[in-house]
């Protein structure tokens, strides 16, 4: 069975059961950046998960575009991917779990449908502990289907529970379906350890909310939430034993064998890097991410770079990161249409990243040659030091392995060691620099520098209000002279949006509202609109400040009491900062100065 056939019959197997069909969000998630991806189904779906209702109804359907980087390094063996589609069912507070196991049960078994052979399935239920008790509902049910006992494991939390995504929030036990994919017959008790048992559907039985004490109170709406991989179901449905293998992989791999010097097979890890990378990376361009240095964008930057480097190694010599884009995007194009709309973008911006990335790469090399060279001829030990060959990688992308390839064509060898040193070093000075993003950038803790921090708040608000809700902050910097502020924004601002923005400022300024805030949790900020740049997990509590009912923003960073001793806000400067993103730099002067 072919993926769009799979999807077809998931989809219609749910519709005929009441269910309606929505769309896949996009691979970033909406108003939600405490995330860079949507890792899930359930993700975009949160809110209803937690009582608010969906224009839907109460059960809805789709395949939805995950994107999970966690195992980034893994990518090359036969299961992990960045990318995958996963199926799912949702109910909220409607059916649960008699409906939801009979329907994955039917689905998977019946010759209608995916027709497994039940010899083949096993299934795992939850075992019970000290919060949630065994899952005897589920254990029935599976029984009534006629699964053994000796294939029902019971497992606990690590293996049976799903969620909440962050520290509190909507979570429970789950029921978990395997399929024996070994060449003898299955054996007939079930062990979860055993490799040739891949799990392939799994439902989750949401009944509980974790609360911030570590408590699971029973919810009054409980919930279905489901996935199938869409990836490993197919490999299964087609007899193979990795998703390379399939259709969805094999005319990629058919395009990177035309443009390589060296064999490409699906067995091939340079191979499977590249298509897997590029795939990925595809529909990331198609909902909006451009290649860059921060979040989402630095994420896609890397992608397309291990994809050139891995290219290389095959004797890849053109550019091919938007040929293979472009046979993603005949073969998803139908059915993800986001691609055939934004063929274009997708196909300009992996040409233009490839290319920047090749420049980069011969700065590099004559920057290599260089340092080689400028060893003299008598040296005996031809080591090339570890804070060069991390300077090799930090500044023109070359990877350890390459500098080394290179080392040993010229006889020499590369310190690792202290190129691992360097690499820690840099990690390090990384991991405090994400601290200080935390505190809101925020290089003291004057009075000023409240201030100044309180303005950015406003003129964040501002900003949205003048150029529209594009606006993001992508980052802030605030001493006791001046603060700087980045935003998304495609253009210069005109003087006239400069003086309108001071203008919006300056009045809630003048207005002097008190300035307060609330601890609620992130779903309940997000409700009333908040915005801020926020590191919180689903459900944590954060808190949010108000200003008059002109800003509402998450934050923890220090604050005045009232606008009204801010002064009055004027900015200095509108400038680029990097491709889409503008900055701002502004002070408060006296109100006397004005
Ligand atoms: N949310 C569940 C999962 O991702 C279905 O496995």
């Amino acid at each position: 069975m072919e993926a769009c056939e799979l999807r077809n019959k998931f989809l219609n197997f749910f519709k005929e059961r009441g269910h309606t069909i929505i769309d896949s969000a996009s691979v970033v998630p909406e108003n939600d950046p405490t995330c860079l991806f949507t890792t899930a189904g359930m993700h975009p779906l949160v809110p209803y998960l937690l009582g608010e209702d969906h224009p839907g109804g109460s059960r809805v359907a789709n395949v939805q575009k995950c994107v999970r980087t966690g195992d980034i390094e893994e990518v090359g063996d036969d299961v992990h991917l960045t990318f995958f589609e996963m199926l799912g069912n949702w109910s909220f507070g409607d059916y649960f779990k008699k409906e939801a196991i009979n329907w994955s049960y039917e689905f998977l078994t019946s010759s209608e449908f995916l027709n497994l052979p039940i010899e083949k399935l096993a299934v795992s239920v939850f075992a019970g502990d000290d919060d949630a008790p065994f899952d005897s509902e589920a254990y029935d049910m599976w029984k009534e289907l006629g699964i053994a006992d000796g294939r029902i494991a019971k497992l606990g939390k690590k293996d049976n529970w799903w969620g909440p995504a962050g520290q509190t929030g909507p979570c429970g036990p789950d029921t978990e379906m395997f399929y024996w994919v070994g060449e003898e017959p299955a054996p007939e008790v079930f062990d979860p350890e055993n490799k040739l048992w891949v799990e392939i559907w799994n439902n989750v039985f949401m009944q509980y909310n974790k609360t911030a004490d570590g408590n699971f109170v029973p919810l009054e709406q409980t919930n279905v939430d489901t996935g199938m991989g869409v990836e490993r179901v197919t490999a299964i449905l087609q007899g193979k034993s990795t998703p390379y293998e399939t259709i969805l992989f094999a005319p990629l791999f058919d395009k990177l064998s035309e443009m390589a010097t060296e064999e490409v097979t699906s067995s091939n890890v340079s191979a499977r890097i590249v298509v897997e990378h590029i795939r990925s990376a595809t529909f990331m361009l198609a909902d909006g991410v451009v290649p860059g240095n921060v979040d989402q964008a630095y994420v896609l930057r890397r992608l397309i770079r291990r994809s050139v480097n891995e290219a290389r190694k095959l004797g890849v010599d053109g550019e091919f990161a938007s040929a293979i884009a472009q046979v993603v995007i005949e073969n998803y194009g139908s059915f993800y249409t986001e691609l055939e709309r934004n063929k274009e973008v997708i196909i300009e911006e992996m040409q233009r990243e490839e290319q920047q990335f090749k420049t980069t790469l011969e700065k590099g090399l004559k920057e290599f040659y260089k340092m080689i060279n400028a060893i003299p001829p008598h040296i005996k030990k031809k080591v090339v030091a570890g804070r060069k060959a991390f300077n090799l990688y930090e500044t023109y992308g070359f990877p350890l392995e390459l500098t080394i390839e290179m080392a040993e064509a010229e006889g020499f060898t590369v310190d690792i060691d202290g190129y691992n040193k360097s690499l820690k070093k840099h990690q390090e000075l990384s991991r405090k620099g994400a601290e200080q993003k935390f505190k809101g950038g925020l290089a003291d803790d004057s009075e000023q520098s409240a201030r100044l921090h309180t303005a950015t708040h406003l003129l964040h608000e501002a900003l949205r209000q003048v150029l529209g809700d594009h606006v993001a902050q992508k980052g802030s910097n605030i001493t006791a002279e001046r603060l700087r502020f980045d935003f998304t924004h495609p253009e210069k601002m005109t003087k006239e949006e400069v003086q309108k923005v001071e203008e919006l400022v300056n009045a809630q300024i003048a207005a002097n509202h008190p300035i307060g805030f609330e601890n609620v949790t992130v779903e309940e900020a997000k409700a009333q609109g908040a915005i801020g740049l926020f590191e919180a997990k689903y459900g944590e509590v954060v808190k949010m400040y108000s200003m008059g009912g002109f800003s509402k923003e998450i934050c923890g960073g220090p604050h005045a009491a009232t606008t009204g001793e801010l002064g009055v806000f004027k900015i200095k400067k509108e400038q680029s900062s990097s491709r889409g993103v503008r900055r701002i730099k502004a002070v408060l002067l006296p109100a006397e100065e004005k």
